[in-house]
């Protein structure tokens, strides 16, 4: 089912077929790149029982980890042993029992700054990349996770924030979260999540029922702007689906 926007609509069951219909989503883009393979991770609660289910035997013997990096797509700023840290979340659950400690790519929480942790990772992510500007053609990313917050933000990027709007850094510090947990945060930005060959938000419950409404209707915020310039999937469980998507 596709919005107003190419924006498509997958529906599933529950939490369970969530984890499962993305692992299967991750597999396919492996499968459709015998190279070097880039993941942008997403934090919060969301993605973490897909990030359980890649360790589990069914999907670890069949992912290629030598070719597989795996970045973040924002970061609260707090150590790394913080429990609120999105990518310890992402070690601890599946990365560091799988994946090759160098193709892990972590935004860097011990800088001075927000902004100084942002410049260190888009120094990162261009040299990765082999390039200081990004090629339509080209992607960065083959995967991009995303979620959606009650307000409507994706990664840190939070309505009415500045950072939303911006088009020439990649990776910019957040002085002020809008929502829980109200620490500094380090974003991508919109042009470089939307550098990749699909985009996959994962949704699930009924709280979040109303922002999906709202998103999935065309309102201007963070999570309906961002979008993938090739695939952006909504997948999305029965709990949270909008109404006016129900028994289509
Ligand atoms: C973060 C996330 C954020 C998250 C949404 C949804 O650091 O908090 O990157 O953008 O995806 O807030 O969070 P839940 O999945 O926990 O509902």
């Amino acid at each position: 089912m596709t919005s107003r926007d190419h924006r498509e609509v997958i529906t599933v069951a529950d939490p369970a077929a969530l984890a499962t219909t993305a692992a299967d989503r991750l597999m396919a883009r492996i499968d459709a790149n015998s190279g070097r393979i880039a993941t942008c991770l997403a934090g919060g609660s969301s993605p973490k029982r897909l990030y359980q289910l890649l360790a589990t035997a069914s999907y670890r013997s069949r992912i290629p980890w030598s070719r597989m990096h795996w970045f973040i797509g924002d970061e609260r700023f707090v150590p790394t042993d913080n429990p609120l840290n999105n990518m310890a979340m992402a070690r601890k659950t599946f990365l560091d029992q799988c994946a090759p400690p160098s193709n892990v790519h972590a935004i860097p929480t011990d800088a001075a700054s927000p902004d100084e942790s942002a410049r260190r990772y888009q120094d990162e992510l261009k040299s990765f990349y082999g390039a200081a500007s990004l090629d339509p053609a080209k992607p960065l990313f083959d995967l991009v996770l995303m979620g959606v917050g009650p307000d409507g933000h994706t990664a840190s990027l939070f309505p009415g924030d500045p950072a939303v709007d911006e088009t020439e850094r990649w990776v910019v510090g957040v002085a002020k979260a809008h929502v829980e947990p109200f620490v500094p945060r380090v974003t991508l930005t919109l042009p470089v999540l939307a550098s990749c060959r699909e985009m996959l938000f994962e949704v699930s419950g009924p709280e979040k029922h109303a922002i999906l409404t709202r998103v999935l209707g065309g309102e201007n915020l963070p999570a309906s702007r961002a979008q993938s310039a090739f695939e952006t999937i909504w997948l999305v469980d029965r709990a949270a689906l909008p109404e006016n998507f129900r028994g289509k």
